[in-house]
């Protein structure tokens, strides 16, 4: 008998979930599930496939749990199938209402959260919607931008009135991103003399508060790839710590970065994956490969890229996106005409502050940058940005 116990204990049966109220959504319903003892959320986030099938529903999520217990959404049907009939808006300062999460909620890209994003995909996945989207919802507001279009200002250039600075060439690029570490270097020392932290700091009067700066990449390979190593090798040079530096320092001093790129490798020389790792919000289109997509949202969440893997072609502006709580969600951009970003441009040009305006004050050369100054200044603390 004895023998017999021990025999079954070892008998592994699967246990139904022990389910909690379902409680309706708009999309669809959440539901809880008692997690039976040696389970983890791990093993539900493993069976949700199975589970959408199951309940013949688009797909499931799990979306928060406790000790014990995990809470499971479920959508009826593809909310990101289309998202017509939304609009770009701006959502406060530096936050933009880009398009719809795949839970029903505003896809935001937020500046002041998130300041530095890498924005990835293969050709006509979508980069350069989400990059119209971004004008567009920036343009209104009292922001300065700053357009790198690598693509020969192809991307860039009908917006040009509401840009206060545009480079198409990779020379000029390495002039401007000299220009833009001179504005930290002198914003710098404007926080210096008000004892603050960052720009942000309640303590610095509204009326010596820099502009905020986006700077909008497009193509970021050409500013790495070289024809020519030993003529180009210093220019790349360059431009990539240059950009890295404004990376490192940029969100205290109110400069932030958008870099859109078909592949950001470490092929692209060694300042790139450094450079990667500042740019920690992460948008991933459609990709050809699983290695681009690992590239973009790391190798942390396997899922993560499954999901990129899985966006069709005909999807353009899907994307799996990672902003600041470090989790991963699918969203498509609203679809922006290069028309309407360019009439948006147009409507306020007015709000474009010029390039002799922003790099004003003391000429400061760049190649003095003290080092024990990036070291003070790279955590600013986030409780003192106003809400
Ligand atoms: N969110 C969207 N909804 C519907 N259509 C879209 C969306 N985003 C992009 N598109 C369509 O897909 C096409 C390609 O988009 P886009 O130019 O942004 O791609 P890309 O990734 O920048 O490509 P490339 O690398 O060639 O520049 C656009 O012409 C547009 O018609
Ligand atoms: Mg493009």
């Amino acid at each position: 008998m004895t023998k017999q116990r021990r025999q079954l204990r070892r008998v592994q049966v699967e246990k139904a979930p022990r389910l909690g109220l379902i409680r309706p959504t708009p999309l669809g319903f959440t539901v809880t599930a008692r997690l039976h003892d040696g389970q983890t959320p791990d093993d539900y986030e493993d069976a949700l496939d199975k589970l959408a099938h199951a309940w013949r529903v688009h797909s499931v999520r799990l979306v928060s749990w406790q000790p014990g217990k995990v809470t499971l959404a479920a959508t009826l049907v593809d909310p990101l199938e289309t998202v017509a009939g939304l609009e770009v808006t701006a959502d406060g300062l530096l936050r933009v209402r880009v398009g719809l999460l795949d839970n029903g909620n505003p896809y935001v890209i937020d500046f002041r959260t998130v300041p530095h994003w890498l924005n990835v995909g293969a050709t006509q996945s979508g980069k350069s919607n989400l990059a119209n989207a971004l004008i567009k919802g920036l343009a209104p507001q009292p922001v300065a931008l700053v357009g790198f279009d690598l693509k020969g200002g192809v991307e860039f250039t009908p917006y040009q009135a509401r840009l206060s600075a545009l480079a198409t060439e990779r020379a000029e690029c390495a002039m401007l991103l000299a220009d833009l570490v001179s504005i930290i270097r002198s914003r710098m020392e404007l926080c210096r003399q008000h004892r603050v932290k960052n720009i942000w700091h309640p303590r610095l009067p509204d009326a010596i508060r820099p502009i905020p700066i986006v700077v909008l990449v497009d193509e970021m390979a050409e500013l790495f790839l070289m024809a020519d190593p030993k003529a180009e090798k210093e220019e790349v040079a360059a431009v990539a710590t240059r950009l890295l530096r404004i990376a490192q320092l940029g969100r205290a001093f109110g400069i932030y970065l958008f870099v859109c790129g078909q592949r950001v490798g470490s092929d692209l020389g060694p300042g790139v994956t450094a450079l990667r790792a500042q740019l920690t919000g992460r948008v991933c289109h459609m990709v050809n490969d699983d290695e681009t997509a690992k590239m973009c949202l790391g190798d942390m969440d396997r899922r993560a890229v499954a999901a990129a893997r899985q966006i069709e072609p005909n999807r353009p502006g899907t994307a799996v996106v990672m902003g600041s709580d470090s989790r991963w969600h699918l969203a498509r951009s609203v679809h922006v005409l290069e028309e309407e970003a360019e009439a948006a441009a147009g409507r306020y040009a007015d709000l474009a502050p010029s390039w002799s305006l922003l790099t004003g004050g003391p000429a400061i050369d760049v190649g003095e940058l003290d080092e024990s100054e990036v070291e003070e200044f790279t955590e600013p603390d986030l409780e003192d940005l106003p809400v």
